[in-house]
């Protein structure tokens, strides 16, 4: 046994991890069902040497050194445990590692682990970034038995992605077969069983929140002020030079100056159907923040605006039917640029506020300890939220490791003090204009609902009572005592207050 790792997967992601750890030192054997996609990838290795190309399981198996690391890069869901299983028959044993390194449900990855202890030591690692990060450094979010993660470690911490020690910033000068030296990697162990999986999912469920709080202040800019495309990608280019210097502003930027590569005129954005996709890490996350009672409702929403868009053709006949305002503004253009910006930036504090609020349940249900400096440390760089930002979310978590809402940090409050008035602002011209902009909108009725002292809930709990006797608390009553009144509805007569039990 030569390698020092396998992979199992050569997709986009699975090859260019190979790659990246091969770059880093690791011989690295890789298996994939079909062999002719194993051979082209092997045979397209350049400098060679890094990669020992395997044709069947037992070979692969037989070729890595022990306790065997295994790293499985296949689509999530049953083909997980079916490759798990065919592992086994090709001779994994107890002590080898088998890491799941996609995108899987966190639930999924705790079964798993239990499942399987007797046979290997199954690991769950999120990892984002994309093709490009995986090649030179992802974001890598690892969950399972701490002493598998020693194991673990080196390679997580090579091939992560690194930022500078003093500034935070990603150091992007990684290419083939020269990796970053130095910075710190962007890995930490998370926590036992699905913990790095759970983590992964809320990345992913912000990713779909900031993708769609840009997306909306580009429609708002190109309703508003008649804005083209690549005059708004001037604008993001701007915004990327201050707070909101991100990946993902910086990708709006590109993505908008791009030419339609079929027509000679024109911008590719213009031509791209609005009709968004989603393969369910979103989803799960609001699943997950409606089942533990935790209000994520931008990151909801975020899901359903990809779910409205989706309705493509429905949308289209609706919209020779239901009538609204045409958007129209008079008043000054470099203003509104600065409040939509503002907008974003509001929201986008109240997006991971409640992305970590959920985190931070989370590891009650599930027993883990999260370290939320630590997670913030490791998403600011390789992944797809990587943003300048996530470096003061890691400081708000330093100066309180037990800060219950990210909005009660004294610079993010300070923050969205200084801009509340044109996210309001912002907020007003999409209803009145007729412009829908439900992240930045929902965002927004979470920081009120936050910061409310007296929340309406008041006359919800009486109509409970009224109809179903759910009874209620009293403001001038001990928490957890309830109350109930006989109320007059017809046909019932009405009674004094009854004390609860
Ligand atoms: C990442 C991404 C990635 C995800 C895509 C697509 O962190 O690298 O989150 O894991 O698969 O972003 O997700 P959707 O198809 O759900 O948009």
């Amino acid at each position: 046994a030569t390698a020092d790792v396998g992979l199992i997967g050569l997709a986009v992601m699975g090859q260019n991890l190979a790659l990246n750890m091969a770059d880093h030192g690791y011989r690295v054997a890789v298996f994939n069902r079909t062999t002719d996609v194993m051979k082209k990838f092997v045979a397209s290795e350049n400098p060679p040497g890094g990669l020992v190309g395997c044709e069947n399981l037992k070979d692969f198996v037989a070729s890595i050194k022990k306790p065997r690391k295994i790293i499985i890069l296949v689509k999530a869901g049953p083909a997980i445990d079916a490759v798990t299983k065919q592992l086994f028959e090709a001779g994994v044993e107890p002590d080898d590692i088998v890491v799941d390194c996609g995108n899987s449900l966190w639930t999924d990855t705790i079964r798993r682990e239990k499942e399987y202890a007797a046979k290997c030591k199954f690991f769950g690692s999120g990892v984002s970034g994309g093709e490009v990060g995986a090649r030179f450094g992802p974001s890598m979010m690892p969950g399972g038995d701490p002493a598998s993660w020693k194991h673990l470690e080196p390679i997580w911490k090579a091939v992560a992605a690194k930022v500078d020690a003093q500034t935070g910033k990603p150091i992007e000068t990684a290419s083939p077969g020269k990796p970053v030296v130095g910075g710190v990697p962007c890995t930490t162990y998370l926590g036992p069983n699905g913990a790095g999986h759970y983590v992964k999912m809320v990345h992913n469920g912000i990713e779909y929140i900031d993708m769609q709080l840009i997306c909306e202040a580009y429609t708002l800019l190109s309703n508003l002020l008649g804005m083209k495309a690549p005059e708004l990608s001037k604008v993001f280019g701007t915004w990327n030079e201050g707070d909101l210097d991100s990946y993902l502003i910086q990708i709006t930027e590109d993505i908008l100056k791009q030419p339609d590569p079929v027509h000679k005129e024109g911008y590719l954005v213009d031509y791209v159907l609005d009709a968004a996709g989603q393969k369910g890490t979103g989803k799960w996350t609001s699943v997950n923040a409606l089942d533990m009672g935790i209000p994520a409702n931008s990151i909801a929403e975020a899901v359903f605006a990809r779910c409205l868009s989706a309705l493509k053709e429905e949308r289209v006949e609706a919209s020779k039917k239901l009538k609204g305002p045409a958007p129209s503004h008079s008043g000054n253009r470099d203003e509104l640029i600065a409040a939509v910006r503002d907008a974003l930036y509001c929201s986008k504090i109240c997006a991971y506020a409640q992305g970590f609020q959920l985190m931070r349940e989370a590891q009650k249900e599930y027993n883990w300890t999260f370290d939320f400096a630590a997670i913030a440390s490791i998403f600011r760089g390789g992944c797809i939220i990587r943003a300048r930002f996530l470096q003061k979310i890691m400081d708000a978590y330093t100066r309180d490791k037990n800060l219950v809402n990210l909005l009660l940090d004294s610079y993010f409050n300070e923050q969205i003090q200084k801009s509340q008035s044109n996210w309001r602002k912002v907020v007003a011209l999409a209803a009145t204009n007729g412009i829908a902009a439900p992240a930045f909108m929902s965002a927004l009725a979470y920081y009120d609902g936050y910061r409310a002292e007296r929340l309406p809930a008041n006359l919800l709990q009486a109509q409970r009572d009224y109809f179903g006797a759910h009874t209620y608390e009293r403001i001038d009553a001990p928490r957890g005592k309830a109350f109930h009144l006989d109320w007059p509805e017809p046909g019932r007569p009405q009674v004094d207050i009854v004390p609860g039990s």
